[in-house]
């Protein structure tokens, strides 16, 4: 049962309103809680508290009373005149189909009533069928999701160490298994899903396609020695070499063998057309680019599991992770990349996926100012958000930044319709300041949250304001 709590003083409106607390009502309600209103012009407001304060004008602190002089003198001046209230950030009126926008005023000294644990306010916010976490400091309150945005993507915020991963793992992939959907991980460091899933591919099992070997190896290499220059037949050579001999699955020293030869072998035919100083200095850039090209190199790219096997092995087993532990930062993104381009060919053919791919350090796949393979990653990032709240693919990332420098990039954040914002970094300052003007949470509160704690808001959530949500972990063993 609900118990009173207090009032609500004047001023209220539809959106928000101030309780002034019935007495020792301060030592139970806290920032956070939900309470119902009842409007005494009519509904049942669902809303939380956010902001209290405890007044006393017998010492206010900015003028002369008889109440700060007994304080002065060491005394304790009368609590007569003291009372405490919270602000009220209302969710919406309760209706037969969960809460509907308010839009009554709300009349003051309508009545005030705090949730316990036993009751369970959630159920006002919709169908229960499909939940995340619970409510702050109420483990029987799992908070409602509603499936349809899941496809309009997710971003989940927080610094290293506020709980982001483990989150993912145990709240955000059983969800998306529960809502129909297959999972792919990229799994950055390969420790914090790999070590707990069945189906585990490592980085250097993927087959990476031509395209993008050729754009790995184009970088290492500035160009095959034509940086900048649009005619560039030592590149072109590679690229007729890399489509045109097995040399994947190969060991490595043959592999680059195999290459290597059947590269000079393409440039040599074409030398016939040209002065042959010309042709001595496509082979003495081969050789040169050959030196970059070494086996260990070549080692990263001779996996031969393709994307589609990739993507019919999630279909297979639900769930699988890609191990990026072992492999240098473009070979990750190279191997991402040619997934990507695989779920993007398929949505292109009108393929309805209902696949996640969940993306850990996202901000190396989408940096704020991205360079390099990076700009690939992320624009296909973008590509993946458009296409997939149409074909059933909702994107996951996690970035311990919002904006700005440690942040993910502007373009991919503003496809992420629901997000989960844990502890910021105080760089994100600015960021927190925005979300805290428009829903009364203090710039503060986000700078402390403890680990596994985040504030759950967008499309997703049912409630038009942020909720603040957490969720269990299994005690784990020391090793
Ligand atoms: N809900 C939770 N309750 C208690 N501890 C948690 C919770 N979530 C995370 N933690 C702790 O926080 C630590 C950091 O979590 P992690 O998910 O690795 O952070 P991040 O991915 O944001 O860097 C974990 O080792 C875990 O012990
Ligand atoms: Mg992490």
């Amino acid at each position: 049962m609900a118990i009173p709590i207090g009032l609500v003083s004047s001023g209220a409106s539809e959106s928000h309103a101030t309780v002034i607390l019935y007495d020792n009502m301060e030592k139970m309600v806290q920032n956070e809680s939900l309470v119902l209103i009842r409007n005494k012009n009519g509904g049942e407001i669902l809303a939380v508290c956010r902001g209290g304060r405890g007044i006393n004008e017998n010492v206010r602190a900015t003028g002369f009373t008889p109440g700060v002089a007994y304080a002065r003198a060491g005394r304790v001046p009368s609590s007569a005149k003291e009372y405490y209230t919270f602000e009220l950030e209302v969710i919406g009126v309760v209706t037969d189909n969960g809460v509907e926008q308010n839009k009554l005023i709300i009349a003051p000294t309508s009545q005030v009533e705090m949730f316990t644990d036993e009751d369970n306010p959630m159920k006002y916010l919709g169908n229960t069928e499909l939940t995340i976490g619970h409510y702050w400091g109420k483990p029987n309150w799992k908070v409602p999701v509603l499936k349809q945005y899941i496809n309009y993507h997710i971003g989940i915020f927080g610094v290293t160490g506020s709980g982001k991963s483990y989150f993912t793992r145990y709240e955000i992939i059983p969800l998306l298994r529960r809502a129909g959907y297959s999972v792919i991980v990229m799994d950055w460091k390969g420790s914090d899903y790999a070590p707990y899933y069945d189906t585990v591919i490592p980085l250097d099992s993927i087959k990476v396609d031509d395209y993008t070997v050729l754009k790995y190896f184009s970088s290492l290499t500035r160009d095959f020695g034509y940086r900048g220059r649009e005619e560039n037949p030592v590149s072109a050579a590679f690229e007729k070499a890399l489509r045109r001999v097995e040399w994947r699955g190969k060991e490595p020293s043959e592999a680059r063998r195999l290459l290597y030869e059947k590269a000079r072998e393409i440039l040599e035919a074409e030398a016939r057309n040209v002065k042959s100083e010309t042709a001595r200095l496509w082979i003495d850039r081969l050789n040169a680019s050959f030196e970059e090209i070494t086996e260990e190199e070549l080692e990263k790219f001779l996996g031969t599991i393709e994307p589609w096997e990739i993507y019919a092995e999630a279909k297979e087993k639900g769930i699988i992770v890609i191990d990026m532990s072992k492999g240098e930062e473009d070979q990750k993104l190279g191997a991402f990349y040619a997934i990507a381009r695989y779920l993007k060919r398929l949505m292109e053919k009108k393929q309805r996926l209902d696949m996640a791919l969940v993306i850990d350090e996202a901000p190396q796949y989408a940096p704020w100012q991205p360079r390099g393979l990076a700009k690939e990653t992320t624009d296909i990032i973008i590509d993946m958000c458009a296409l997939g709240r149409s074909y059933g693919l909702s994107i996951v990332l996690l970035s311990q930044g919002m904006a700005g420098e440690i942040g993910l990039n502007a373009a991919v954040r503003r496809n992420l319709n629901t997000q989960f914002i844990g502890r910021i970094h105080p760089l994100d300052l600015e960021e927190a300041q925005k979300l805290a003007s428009s829903y009364y949470i203090s710039a503060d509160s986000l700078l402390t949250l403890p680990q596994g704690h985040f504030y759950f808001l967008g499309r997703m959530n049912p409630s038009p304001t942020p909720l603040l949500i957490s969720f269990e972990i299994e005690e784990e063993k020391d090793e």
